[in-house]
């Protein structure tokens, strides 16, 4: 069990920021991660739609035998979380929880604002789960739709970025929060201008509270790799190659080999 790879799914290449910061924290683990490029965006997707994405998804990289499933997208956390763990017989996290965690323990005046994709801020996820955690705290949500293409387009700083930050964030500045959870994969790349507006405003990243939770979990069940060499990583998408290399490589700094196309239609019948 030790030995098998940590399973990471996204709708797209968001999940990278997960993928990275995993990497970072437990750097001798195989990865192995799918971005469902194909049918991305995941976020403006009825509840329905984005579960049954979430199943295929899910199914096929359980089939590649890893040891945890990480469900990298909020999107998809946001609404089939439960349907995932029901389904299948391995631990699955997603990014929901570890941000409200982080959020509540930095919180001093328990106003917590929330940004993600349309379906997630529809899911009332992030809210459901901090009045579960912590009734008396203040929530405040707001979708920013336009911060993924912005992102996926590589324009992380300059006028274009800050306008589009300020228009949607101007709300949540002057709601009195203290705290502000990036509720989405692509969110962490637009922190330096997040935070330039949202000065004095904790920022929470989903993406390195997960990469915590997964460590935490493998340690106590276990089965964390302890081999000597350093991990691999195999990508796995559903449309070409091409363009998650190219907009990939902005989220990892990096260059990314291995990456491999496949049909999820064509294994589920496998
Ligand atoms: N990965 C999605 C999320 O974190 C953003 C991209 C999409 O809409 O599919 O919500």
């Amino acid at each position: 069990m030790k030995q098998k790879p940590i399973g990471i799914f996204d709708s797209g290449v968001g999940g990278l920021t997960v993928l990275k910061e995993i990497s970072k924290i437990l750097p001798n683990e195989d990865l192995i991660y799918l971005g469902d490029t194909a049918r991305v965006p995941y976020g403006i997707r009825s509840a329905e739609t984005v579960i049954k994405y979430s199943i295929e998804c899910a199914n096929f990289l359980f089939k590649k035998g890893v040891k945890v499933l990480v469900v990298a997208c909020n999107t998809s956390s946001s609404v089939s979380l439960q349907a995932l763990k029901e389904r299948l017989p391995i631990s699955v996290i997603g990014v929901i929880e570890p941000g409200v965690k982080a959020a509540l323990k930095v919180t001093k005046n328990g106003k917590i604002g929330i940004i993600g994709t349309e379906a997630t801020i529809m899911s009332e996820a992030y809210p459901k789960k901090i009045k579960e955690m912590k009734p008396d705290i203040q929530v405040v949500s707001k979708a920013c739709p336009l911060f993924v293409p912005l992102v996926e387009e590589g324009i992380l700083e300059g006028i274009i970025a800050e306008l589009i930050v300020e228009r949607y964030l101007k709300e949540l500045k002057k709601s009195g929060i203290d705290t502000l959870i990036l509720g989405c994969t692509h969110y962490p790349l637009l922190k330096k201008t997040i935070q330039k507006y949202m000065d004095g405003i904790q920022l929470v990243d989903s993406a390195e509270e997960v990469s915590r939770e997964v460590k935490e979990l493998l340690y106590n069940q276990g089965i964390i790799n302890d081999k000597k060499d350093s991990g691999t990583k195999t990508f796995y998408v559903t449309d070409s190659p091409d363009r998650f290399r190219k907009i990939g490589e902005i989220f990892l700094n990096c260059k990314i080999e291995n990456i491999f196309k496949v049909s999820l239609e064509e294994e589920k019948t496998k």
